[in-house]
């Protein structure tokens, strides 16, 4: 402030700088002067408003550190108050869907976007809990493990279909409403003989056009009547027999003739744990959401 003292007019050793053509102070210090080069006046406004708004603000706010705290404020404000509301409006708002999603039917789910978008978030961090193990990260399965993304469905594609599938497991040794079929075991149980079980096999497998694979009128017959019950008249499969669709490039176990004589050989059958007995109703119903929304849900 002792600077402004000096900007008076009346300071007797103000003069004008030769060289610049600014107006000195009147100080001097060995023959050197100083410039008169006031602070521009936006920029002190500026910082009086700033010094003002300090002012106001540490009455209203927290601001002057006393202790381990700081002096209140009139406003009562908390950041960590502000932080435990927020939390407390999600949990309130969570708890909400959570209940909503336990009493719906699972169609209601998916026909409310927002409940959709809700279960089908939590349904993908379940999914990476329990499920990756067998089916892979992306869900993309591997031999004797079904690929969900795709629309072909062992245990039908509906979102009850897949719900029930879920719950209830395949083949689950403890679960007496689980999914369960036993193909026969036509070789080692000398249901067919070797030349059949060979006619069938590559029937089977010139229906989507596997390398061997040969379309008999005789395989057609021996198809019919013993397979056609289980993966229908067509081979599209049967979902509420758990007979796959034989006709696609989409295999549970391998895509080759040989994989096709091992079955008839020898049949492998998929077993899944039943989810109800291990999770509780609203995450398999998320789960169901979501397994439904990867691609290839019907
Ligand atoms: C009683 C029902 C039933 C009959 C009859 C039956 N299957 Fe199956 N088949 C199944 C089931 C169930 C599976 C799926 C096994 C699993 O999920 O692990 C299957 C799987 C297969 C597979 C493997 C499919 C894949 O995607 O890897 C082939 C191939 C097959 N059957 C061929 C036949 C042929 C050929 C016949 C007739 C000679 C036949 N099945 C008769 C129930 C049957
Ligand atoms: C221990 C291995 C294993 C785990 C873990 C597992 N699955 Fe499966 N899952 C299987 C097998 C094997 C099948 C095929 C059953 C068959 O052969 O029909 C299957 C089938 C399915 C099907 C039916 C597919 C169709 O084409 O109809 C769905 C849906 C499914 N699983 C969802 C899940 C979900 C969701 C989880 C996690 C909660 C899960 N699975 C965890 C092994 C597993």
């Amino acid at each position: 402030m002792s600077m402004h003292k000096n900007l008076d007019k009346h300071t007797p050793n103000r003069e004008v700088d030769e060289f610049s053509g600014i107006d000195t102070t009147g100080h001097e210090w060995d023959g050197i002067k100083e410039l008169n080069n006031p602070l521009p006046r936006w920029w002190l406004w500026t910082f009086y408003a700033c010094i003002a708004f300090a002012a106001v603000y540490s009455v209203f706010y927290p601001a002057w550190p006393i202790g381990s705290a700081a002096t209140p404020g009139l406003l009562g404000y908390s950041s960590r108050a502000e932080l435990a509301a927020t939390i407390d409006a999600v949990q309130i708002s969570n708890q909400s869907m959570l209940s909503t999603i336990a009493d719906a039917p699972i169609t209601d789910i998916i026909a409310d976007p927002e409940l959709a978008r809700f279960a089908m978030a939590a349904g993908a961090s379940a999914f990476k809990v329990n499920c990756i193990q067998c089916h892979g990260t992306g869900a993309s399965g591997g031999p004797g493990y079904p690929n969900l993304n795709d629309d072909s469905w062992i245990w039908g594609g509906t979102i009850d279909d897949i719900y029930t599938t879920i719950s209830h497991g395949v083949r689950s040794p403890t679960d007496p409403d689980t999914r369960i079929n036993t193909m026969p075991s036509f070789g080692a149980d000398e249901l067919l003989d070797k030349d059949s079980i060979d006619t069938v096999a590559r029937y089977v497998a010139s229906l989507s056009g596997l390398e061997g694979g040969i379309n008999s009128p005789e395989g057609a017959v021996i198809f019919a009547d013993n397979c056609a019950v289980c993966h229908g008249e067509n081979a599209k499969g049967v979902a509420e027999l758990g007979g796959p669709d034989l006709t696609d490039a989409i295999w549970l176990y391998q895509r080759s003739l040989e994989s096709i004589q091992a079955q008839l050989q020898k049949p492998r059958h998929g077993m899944m744990p039943s989810w109800s007995e291990k999770l509780n109703d609203v995450t398999v119903k998320e789960l169901a959401v979501y397994v439904h929304a990867l691609g290839g849900g019907q």
